[in-house]
């Protein structure tokens, strides 16, 4: 279990990278730390390691204080977004680095290198040397290090980045079910929305230093806290679209919509709703968002179409075969939407 309370770390020089952030990580949880790009995803996690000293707050591990403790004596096991892995020894050894320091007897740490290189497809590369081996390799080689040792818990920033795509997806996949096994507790920063869905317990969604939404993937899927979070999950982000209450309805982009309760017309709206949670109609209706067909791009099974509409564009998600061709007027129907009141989820 890790617990993080009130940490905040200010550099020298007055970057917030991170401001109070509270947190526990359960026994064996894996959790996802996932936000743009200097949000303080890497600074939490070197500071839990112990590499930063946080400004203030307090970490602790198995219920043990190791907010002074240097990063030698947490019993954690990283891999970091430049994976430093010895430049002087062979693949082999570089894995087994970890055990030697533990003094596990040379055979057993050889055999034990071997076993976690085989299900990362290292095999053939354990006599080279890192300067031999590419960046998704050095990257592997860095991963199966930190999981031949069992160590309290994982830390990994960005493990899989330079990892081409199709190899991206077995890694994590392997990655998952590693940490399934060894219910080892595991934090893991991404700034790939997709790879928190597939590979987490639970995912915090980072801005600025701070945690802004903690959930299940499905929570943070299906019910994002704020627009800052529904605009940064999904693979296509949501369409935000203004909206104004008029009595009963909303008006949004044209559409005439049933209103939630618990509005007033002076609210300031947002109307979200997901590329794959509309249908396209090609005959009128007061209930959907009406607009001419301007941009058709392949995703494979299904056809991403924009609708371009007076204002705005809106997104959508359909089979491919079923898009009418660029120029057509058409109307967007939702089905399953979102109401955001000043950014923030309107529950009613
Ligand atoms: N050593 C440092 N000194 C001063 N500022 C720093 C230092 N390290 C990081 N920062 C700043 O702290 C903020 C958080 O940086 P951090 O590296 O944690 O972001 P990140 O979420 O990991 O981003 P990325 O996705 O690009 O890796 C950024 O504004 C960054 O510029
Ligand atoms: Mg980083």
């Amino acid at each position: 279990m890790i617990s993080l309370h009130d940490l905040t770390k200010i550099f020298p020089g007055g970057v917030r990278a991170l401001d109070g952030i509270d947190l526990t990580v359960a026994d064996g949880e894996f959790f996802a730390l996932l936000g743009p790009s200097g949000c303080g995803k890497t600074t939490l996690l070197r500071t839990i390691a112990g590499l930063e000293t946080p400004t203030s707050g307090k970490i602790s591990i198995n219920d043990t204080d190791v907010t002074a403790l240097p990063p030698g004596n947490r019993d954690l096991a990283m891999v970091f977004q430049d994976y430093a892995i010895f430049p002087h020894m062979d693949v082999t050894t570089n894995i087994a680095y970890p055990l030697r320091i533990k003094k596990v007897p040379r055979a057993q740490r050889t055999a034990k290198a071997a076993e976690v290189a085989a299900r990362l497809s290292l095999t053939e590369l354990l006599h080279r040397r890192p300067a031999e081996l590419s960046g998704g390799q050095q990257q592997r080689v860095a991963l199966a290090r930190a999981i031949a040792c069992h160590p309290a818990a994982f830390l990994f920033d960005e493990p899989l980045s330079n990892l081409d795509a199709r190899l991206r997806l077995e890694a994590r996949t392997f990655l998952k079910r590693l940490q399934r096994e060894l219910a080892v507790t595991t934090v893991f920063v991404t700034h790939d929305q997709a790879e928190a869905l597939a590979l987490a317990d639970r995912i915090a969604v980072m801005s600025h230093g701070r945690m802004v939404q903690v959930g299940t993937p499905t929570e943070i899927f299906h019910r994002p806290a704020t627009t800052f979070v529904a605009s940064f999950i999904g693979s296509t982000p949501m369409n935000l679209l203004p909206a104004r209450l008029a009595g009963a309805a909303l008006h949004v982009a044209g559409a005439t919509l049933p209103a939630p309760a618990g509005l007033t017309p002076a609210d300031h709206l947002t109307y979200g709703v997901r590329p794959e949670y509309m249908d396209l109609s090609l005959t009128e209706r007061p209930d959907a968002f009406p607009g001419v067909i301007s941009v058709l791009e392949n995703l494979g099974t299904h056809t991403l179409v924009t609708l371009e509409t007076p204002g705005t564009l809106i997104q959508l998600v359909v089979p491919e075969g079923d898009e009418p061709p660029i120029g057509t007027p058409a109307w967007a129907v939702p089905r399953r939407a979102l109401i955001y009141r000043d950014q923030t989820l309107h529950t009613p």
